[in-house]
């Protein structure tokens, strides 16, 4: 059976830019749409043109610099949005708007205080707008994850009566929990006459840290396009993190799944979005942390100098790290202190080495992790 393709959207210049402390000039957004280009990405959502004027223009010079992805831009259901898009996206060699309304009964009530009818009839009329300029139009039920699934079938059929060509499916609170999202997405694919007309789209907020999760699950139900940012930055816990689906679905072969990224190319734009975005990294996070190819214990450490794979399921070299590593700590054995000294150029026999463990054990019981000028030094004191 051949693989499917997945489409990969990006929404690092968007959904992840509007942390506070994120944002970024126009230069530093080309520089990074550039290199989502580079790392196979099909879609960049480079911005909101009419949330500012610097806005306007970091996608207006992404559409200029930026040949092979579509660029996409967001809009609310408005006709001066819609405008605005089109504007900025005058120059893009292949484009698409995002347009969209809430659709969950919270939504439409405390946040247009308005009716399930009325806000129908503003989904479609800008789906029609849209039509005008894009072939392209995709289009979000916001806060589809919490709406009611028959309003939402009927919304998703209207828009694509109108003309919508993707559908977001947007968690937008992370509500939801994987066996839900993936039944919602199910639902629409059986309950949505038109439904092969579009593309549906997963688009989910990590607030219960199930966005990855989430979005695999709406995946396996029928979606062939997935929503995420680098390093999964995004409002409040952030959005689904690009990396963990890509490798997810390479993890995973049988699901038949694939997309078009060049995972080698996963740490470099990670480390340099945390850099410009000012958002650090935390240590454990998958793919992408410090730790996420670092063995500390000795029980790990001698199983991964015995076979990698006794405990790692992915190559650090297919997301463009160089090696693994071994932390040397007061938890590490034998096999790996010796393996360091080893590459330090050390020889000593078996009965030396257990005298050499003891006083390393002491020393990094004082001191956390032991750097290669510390085993120098040791050596230096046992010699
Ligand atoms: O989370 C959300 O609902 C969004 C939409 C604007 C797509 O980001
Ligand atoms: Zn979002």
């Amino acid at each position: 059976m051949s693989n499917e393709k997945v489409f990969i959207f990006d929404t690092t210049l968007r959904d992840g830019e509007q942390v506070p402390g994120c944002q970024l000039n126009t230069e530093e957004k080309v520089e990074i749409a550039l290199d989502l280009e580079n790392l196979g990405v099909d879609i960049i959502e480079a911005g909101f043109p009419i949330s500012s004027p610097g806005d306007f223009n970091s996608v207006s010079e992404i559409s200029k610099a930026v040949k092979k992805p579509i660029i996409c831009a967001l809009s609310r259901a408005i006709i001066s949005d819609i405008d605005m898009v089109n504007l900025a996206l005058k120059d893009a060699k292949r484009k698409r708007i995002h347009t969209g309304i809430g659709s969950s009964d919270i939504h439409i009530k405390h946040k247009f205080n308005s009716t399930r009818d009325k806000i129908l009839e503003q989904a479609i009329a800008a789906v029609r707008y849209s039509k005008r300029y894009f072939d392209d139009v995709e289009f979000y039920p916001e806060d589809a994850g919490r709406a009611d699934q028959d309003f939402l079938c009927k919304m998703v059929e209207e828009v694509i009566k109108a003309g919508a060509t993707v559908i977001n499916i947007a968690d937008t609170t992370g509500y939801n929990l994987p066996e839900m999202y993936g039944k919602k997405i199910k639902y629409l694919v059986n309950n949505v006459p038109n439904i092969d007309k579009a593309i549906l789209s997963v688009h989910c907020h990590n607030d219960l840290g199930l966005a990855t999760a989430n979005s695999i699950a709406g995946l396996q139900n029928g979606a062939r396009q997935v929503e995420a940012t680098i390093n999964g930055i995004g409002e409040r816990a952030g959005n689904t993190s690009l990396e963990e689906v890509v490798m997810a679905l390479k993890a995973h072969p049988h699901l038949n799944l694939e997309t078009g990224i060049n995972s080698k190319k996963i740490v470099p734009i990670s480390k340099k979005v945390s850099r410009m975005m000012n958002m650090p990294i935390q240590r454990n996070k998958a793919i992408v942390g410090a730790n996420a190819f670092a063995h500390s214990s000795g029980i790990h450490q001698d199983g991964f100098l015995k076979n990698r794979e006794n405990y790692e399921i992915i190559n650090p070299e297919d997301v463009g790290l160089k090696t693994s590593s071994i932390d040397l700590t007061a938890r590490s054995g034998r096999a790996a202190l010796k393996h360091r000294l080893k590459l330090l150029g050390f020889s000593f026999s078996n009965v030396e080495l257990e005298t050499i463990y003891i006083k390393f054990i002491e020393l990094a019981d004082k001191k956390k992790l032991l750097h290669d000028e510390d085993l120098y030094d040791l050596m230096k004191k046992y010699n």
